[in-house]
């Protein structure tokens, strides 16, 4: 099926969609600006083997809504936007980045770049030396910003547990980690540390084997992780990996993870809901590292981890409070609320 662009653009209030292509870097992606009324358009790079141009474009829409969504529920002066670029054997990579960070440049401002899937402090480097709006990590800058969204998927992961159990009990908790990338692999660690018992899924062997090396952490066959009989599922690799035929085989009583867009379809979450399975939306727990690169941006300001955790663990307990008392799924009491705050700001714009 065709992709109507403006037809999608129209149904979902995107301000703007972008396709670029650099001859000289093999550079093609997609951009979109979902939302910049309240602010910047924040939104990471995502570098990825995309199937096709239809599943790059697609990916970029949602996960632009999705960014709308975090940033309107953390009170963040912005809106959502992201970029995709379709990764290919032959894809200059500095060149490309660097093509990419002269457009960031040339949108003035109303998109702001960060991390992703495929993107980490080197590409940043090569994008953050060509425009002035892309968090670069690190002391003195932005901070550590897949740290910032491993606080945000702990804190997440405590709430649950502790609406669930009335604490968190780590030592006698099982989480299993889907991806032991950047933000999956601080998760790990940071679970250990308070005496849980972690069980992960990598698809890539070798930094799998290093990562449980270090930490101690058991591993699991890939695919095998939605079997796995434990407290806490937390997706921490690549979105969509809930749907009909994942959700049947969960074995998990909560799922709560980094990982943008967990759910294939909204109405996933009112299965989850059926199941009896407590499902903290994603949007509203990772969205730690665009506070640490909104504070930067914004008000040249370093978000301490004490903050971090404090804020999100409050919003997670305020979603999963009014979803208990509604007897709804949280996460469509998430989607609503984001929604309404998207309207209202709208709404404050237009006025002003
Ligand atoms: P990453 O690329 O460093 O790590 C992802 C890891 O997942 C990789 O090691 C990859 O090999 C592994 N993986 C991919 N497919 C898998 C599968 N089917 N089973 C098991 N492992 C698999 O990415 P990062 O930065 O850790 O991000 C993880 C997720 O969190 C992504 O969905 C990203 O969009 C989201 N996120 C990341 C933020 C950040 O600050 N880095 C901020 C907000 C969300
Ligand atoms: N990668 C971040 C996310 O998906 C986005 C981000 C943008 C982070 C800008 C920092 C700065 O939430």
């Amino acid at each position: 099926m065709p992709v109507h662009i403006l037809d999608a653009m129209t149904r979902e209030g995107f301000e703007e969609v972008v396709a670029l292509h650099d001859r000289r870097s093999g550079l093609r992606a997609f951009l979109a600006l979902h939302q910049t009324e309240r602010g910047p358009a924040f939104g990471g790079i995502r570098r990825f083997r995309y199937g096709s141009e239809k599943s790059a474009l697609l990916d970029c829409l949602r996960l632009s809504v999705a960014m709308s969504w975090k940033v309107a529920l953390a009170g963040i002066a912005g809106g959502g936007g992201k970029a995709v670029v379709l990764d290919h054997p032959t894809l200059h990579l500095e060149q490309a980045y660097r093509h990419l960070g002269r457009c960031v440049e040339r949108l003035g401002g109303r998109f702001y770049t960060g991390p992703d899937v495929g993107t980490g402090d080197r590409e940043l480097a090569w994008v953050a030396a060509e425009t002035r709006f892309a968090a670069r990590p690190g002391p003195g800058r932005a901070g550590d910003l897949a740290g910032a969204t491993m606080i945000g998927a702990f804190a997440g992961v405590r709430a649950a547990l502790t609406r669930l159990d009335g604490a968190p009990d780590w030592p006698r908790r099982t989480i299993v980690i889907q991806g032991l990338g950047e933000v999956g692999s601080r998760l790990a660690q940071r679970l250990v540390e308070q005496g849980a018992r972690v069980i992960a899924t990598e698809v890539d062997e070798r930094r799998a084997a290093a990562v449980a090396e270090r930490l101690g952490i058991e591993l699991a066959e890939p695919g095998s992780e939605y079997d796995l009989s434990c407290d806490v599922f937390a997706p921490c690799a690549m979105g969509g990996v809930l749907h009909d035929l994942t959700i049947r085989r969960l074995a998990c009583r909560c799922v709560v993870g980094a990982a943008n867009n967990i759910l294939a379809r909204s109405h996933h979450g009112d299965l989850l809901h059926e199941r009896g399975i407590l499902y903290v939306p994603d949007f509203v727990v990772n969205v730690g590292s665009v506070m640490r690169g909104a504070a930067y941006h914004l008000q040249g300001r370093a978000v301490p981890d004490a903050e971090i955790e404090e804020r999100i663990g409050a919003l997670v307990e305020e979603v999963l409070q009014r979803a208990l008392s509604d007897g709804r799924p949280p996460a469509l009491v998430a989607a609503e609320e984001a929604a309404r705050r998207l309207r209202d700001g709208r709404r404050r714009t237009i006025k002003a």
